[in-house]
């Protein structure tokens, strides 16, 4: 069973079985958080699903487990439960609009302390997306901007690009790794993004949700050493295996024309990688103490992974 200690905040974590969810599930039961998920039961040969949820052995009421956000009842009586709500629904555009039930929701229980909504990426301000990406980022974009005119006490958390899926196939998102000889470096190589460990992201996440400094602000985690082009990742890996890589320098004219003719997912994923190692993450200008703040600054007590030792980890 959980331990509640003293008033700590009620989360109900919602697509609490995704890829990222379940770290954010995770980090709130290891902070003594009552933690309650909110999903749709597993399908009979979901084996993988059922597994996540027995793995959840520490929430608080199983009994709000399962629920669709389609079924209104079920989703308010879960939200008047809790004083969080952390979306980690998934980036396509049905589960992103899904979020406005959730800000109905919010708006009607009239209880809840803090939301977070799926975001977890680049800023929504601070890119220049290509389809089909650029959609994502707009549906985030509105979603923002209807907390805000709604007044829904939230925290927007920005982490860039997470380091499980672009370090292992060295930013090539086409690519199973791992990388043996050749690798493909998508335009000079030379645009540097900051990439976070799922779970620290998760940690950071946790840490927020009732912290005063970072209500109605965006939550920046980005970790100084963590910053790193392709070319400086190509190299890193290099001197950990010893072995100098084939590099083929893609521009941006082959991977928007790869783009274009690749399926779904994969034409999502490169048009990430285009987003941000093409056109680059722009810094926020609007960016003040009043509006946003950094996790490192504000949490220097976590013990973030290096992209370093993550890279060590692959060998
Ligand atoms: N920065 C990065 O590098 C990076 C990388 C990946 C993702 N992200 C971001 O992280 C966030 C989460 O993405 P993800 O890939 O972890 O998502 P995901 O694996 O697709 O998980 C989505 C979750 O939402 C649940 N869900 C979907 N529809 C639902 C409904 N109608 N009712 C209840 N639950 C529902 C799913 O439940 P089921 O299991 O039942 O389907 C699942 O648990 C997104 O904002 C994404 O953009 C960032």
């Amino acid at each position: 069973m959980v331990t509640v200690v003293g008033k700590k905040p009620k989360i109900l974590i919602i697509g609490g079985t995704g890829r990222f969810g379940r770290h954010v599930v995770d980090a709130s039961i290891r902070a003594n958080h009552a933690t309650f998920v909110f999903t749709m039961p597993p399908v009979t040969d979901d084996t993988e699903k059922k597994k996540i949820l027995e793995s959840f052995t520490c929430l608080e009421s199983k009994s709000s487990l399962y629920g669709s956000l389609h079924d209104y009842e079920m989703l308010l009586e879960a939200v008047k439960k809790v004083d969080v709500i952390i979306s980690t629904l998934g980036s396509d555009p049905v589960q992103l609009e899904l979020q406005t039930i959730i800000l109905k929701a919010i708006m009607e229980a009239g209880n809840v302390k803090r939301f977070i909504p799926s975001e977890f990426g680049m800023d929504s301000k601070c890119v220049n997306p290509v389809e089909p990406a650029k959609t994502m980022f707009m549906m985030k974009a509105q979603i923002r901007q209807m907390i805000r005119n709604y007044n829904i006490p939230h925290t927007f958390i920005c982490n860039n690009f997470f380091q499980n899926f672009f370090i292992p196939r060295l930013g090539q998102a086409e690519i199973s790794p791992p990388i043996y000889d050749t690798v493909g470096i998508i335009g000079d190589g030379d645009v540097q993004v900051t990439y976070v460990n799922d779970r620290d992201v998760a940690t950071y996440v946790i840490k927020t949700v009732d912290d005063p400094r970072t209500l109605n602000k965006i939550l920046y985690i980005t970790p100084r050493e963590n910053f790193y082009s392709l070319n400086q990742l190509v190299a890193l890996r290099e001197k950990k295996t010893g072995k100098a890589m084939e590099k083929k320098y893609v521009t941006n004219e082959e991977l928007l024309a790869k783009i274009s003719c690749s399926p779904s997912p994969l034409n999502f994923q490169l048009s990430i990688a285009y987003s941000a190692y093409i056109n680059g993450v722009q810094p926020n200008l609007n960016m003040s103490p009043s509006s946003a703040v950094e996790a490192t600054e504000l949490y220097p007590e976590v013990d973030y992974i290096s992209v370093e030792e993550f890279m060590n980890s692959l060998l």
